[in-house]
């Protein structure tokens, strides 16, 4: 009775491993992350994010002309105003960088699916994702603003806004004004369960959003807590969120199983700022192999259970880099 079971069978060649594999990675299911800087002239490299950005919004259509013709159509927009203040009013400027960007792709590119960041921190002077008051952040006037901000991105045209903020009730004011001006088909893509993470760094340089003073941890979550994000989730969903965010994503697969599992809405994994320039300094000093490290990271976050994954790596991913 020597083995009669043999899983090496469906190992035996690459034909039959793609058969059999469980798992794939497809750029209908990544949303490329863009930046974009109302202060630029030209488009300025991220140092702390090798190969990722800063645009004008003439090289953002340029960026996005390429990477839509390799087939990768979704697309989070992320703004930094010509100037800030305590009310980010740039943030909701119906003018602002962003609704213009938003406005540009969505007639340049039919067919694109344009996610919007809505959030206060790289729009206020003090960094912070609210409204300061007495030195706190503010939770419900931080609210109505967000709300302005969804509702200015919906009206440039963006298919989903995405509260990255962490203010409590904002998915349920969002999606109430959204469907009292008409925009009952703009869906929101919430960061429902957003961790106060050092895995942000880089991107801070990239939004200009670090915190002048303070952290973020009076909003985002610790990072120990599961059933809390669990409790999150679910609120976010009884506040009509279409889509349930968990942030980041290789320090918390967990937390994206347990989601799947539970909740009977897509489930979307933001694979970080930090997560991608720790592989491309890896990379760089030839410690690893950057597209076997960056497929087996991408694969890891689809088996926990993610159905859609934010990532830089998808511009390399599309273009075949
Ligand atoms: C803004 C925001 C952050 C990220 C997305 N939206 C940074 C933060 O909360 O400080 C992080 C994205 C990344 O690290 O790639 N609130």
């Amino acid at each position: 009775m020597y083995p009669t079971k043999r899983p090496r069978r469906l190992r035996r060649n690459p034909s039959i491993r793609n058969l059999v594999q469980e798992t794939k990675i497809d750029l209908s299911q990544l949303i490329y992350p863009v930046f974009i800087n109302a202060t630029l002239r030209k488009p300025a490299p991220i140092s702390a994010m090798p190969g990722i950005s800063e645009h004008t919004i003439d090289s953002l259509l340029s960026e996005i002309e390429g990477i839509f013709a390799a087939g990768l159509h979704q697309f989070l927009i992320f703004g930094s105003p010509q100037s800030k203040d305590a009310q980010a009013t740039g943030a909701y400027d119906e003018k602002g960088i962003v609704q213009q960007a938003v406005r540009k792709i969505r007639s340049e590119f039919p067919g694109s699916v344009i996610f919007t960041d809505v959030c206060l921190c790289a729009f206020t002077d003090h960094g912070h994702c609210g409204v300061v008051r007495d030195g706190l952040i503010h939770n419900d006037a931080s609210v109505e603003l967000l709300t302005r901000i969804a509702l200015s991105h919906a009206q440039a045209g963006a298919d989903f806004v995405a509260p990255s903020d962490m203010m409590d009730g904002r998915v349920l004011r969002i999606r109430q004004t959204l469907d009292e001006h008409g925009f009952d088909n703009i869906g929101i893509l919430s960061y429902a369960a957003k961790f106060a993470s050092a895995f942000y760094g880089p991107f801070r340089e990239a939004a200009h959003s670090a915190p002048q003073f303070g952290d973020r941890k009076s909003h985002q979550m610790d990072p120990a807590n599961r059933r809390e994000a669990l409790r999150e989730m679910q609120m976010d969903l009884e506040e009509g969120a279409d889509i349930l965010m968990i942030k980041p994503a290789l320090a918390y697969l967990d937390l994206i199983r347990e989601a799947s599992n539970r909740f009977l809405v897509p489930i979307a994994a933001y694979n970080v700022s930090g997560e991608y320039s720790m592989v491309k300094a890896a990379a760089q000093k030839g410690w690893v192999d950057e597209a076997q490290i960056r497929a087996e990271i991408l694969l890891s976050i689809r088996r926990a259970g993610a159905n859609i994954i934010i990532t830089y790596f998808a511009r390399d991913l599309a273009l075949g880099n």
